[in-house]
């Protein structure tokens, strides 16, 4: 299916290097760079912040796809908007006002992302999917990279029959390669999100790996 986008996540690029590593996933066949930003309170990690996002944006020449696992979310939507996000993800888990903080985001001029816990079923966004341009489905419990996949074919499908003609991409977080890639666009997902699967045996000095790494999820779907 060649609309399904691939998101390589920068989690697994080299941190001192940011900006000539997403010139290189891109150059390489990247669809989106997927952005992940954690607090060390919603998820046991931190990562980076808007600061960080406003300085990698110039190097982002398709899409800047921030996943926000912090906690809250509101007070700093308006700062990943000033930072260039493109599509700005919430946690539905995240603080009790999932609709309030979709609408600020769309306010705010970015498209929005709703993302799910592995233990959250897919109706908790069953009333907020007409302010969605996203669902992200995570097949890990968020807060690291390479972390062993979590089987989530079912909440995949049901989200898709849910969704039905709405413009909203399914997008899968957590795991992703080349094995598991296949079955997670036939159960409906449309963006897949890959950090090791795509940074694995590649560097700074030597980005073809990247490419290889890319084509290789490509072919399995
Ligand atoms: C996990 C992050 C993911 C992570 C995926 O909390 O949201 O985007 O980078 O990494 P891999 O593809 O290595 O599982
Ligand atoms: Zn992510």
């Amino acid at each position: 299916m060649s609309s399904v986008k691939i998101a390589p996540s920068i989690l697994a690029a080299d941190f001192a290097a940011f900006g000539t590593e997403i010139d290189a996933v891109e150059a390489q066949g990247a669809d989106w760079i997927h952005v992940d930003v954690m607090d060390g309170h919603f998820v046991p990690n931190i990562s980076f912040g808007p600061a960080t996002c406003a300085a990698i944006r110039p190097h982002i020449k398709t899409v800047m796809d921030v996943h926000l696992m912090i906690a809250p979310v509101d007070p700093y939507i308006e700062e990943f908007a000033k930072a260039g996000a493109d599509i700005l993800t919430a946690h539905v888990e995240a603080g009790p006002h999932i609709h309030r903080t979709l609408q600020a985001i769309r306010g705010a001029g970015m498209k929005a992302g709703v993302a799910l816990n592995p233990g959250t079923p897919a109706e908790a966004v069953a009333h907020v999917l007409d302010l969605c341009d996203l669902v992200c489905v995570m097949t890990v419990n968020p807060g690291f990279g390479g972390q062993k996949f979590i089987p989530m074919h079912d909440k995949i499908r049901k989200l898709h029959d849910m969704i039905g003609d709405r413009p909203i991409d399914i997008e899968i977080d957590g795991g992703v390669d080349p094995t598991t890639a296949g079955d997670l666009v036939k159960a409906g997902a449309s963006v897949l999100v890959a950090g090791s699967a795509v940074f694995r045996g590649g560097s700074v000095s030597d980005p073809a790996p990247y490419g290889e790494n890319i084509r290789a999820i490509r072919a399995a779907i």
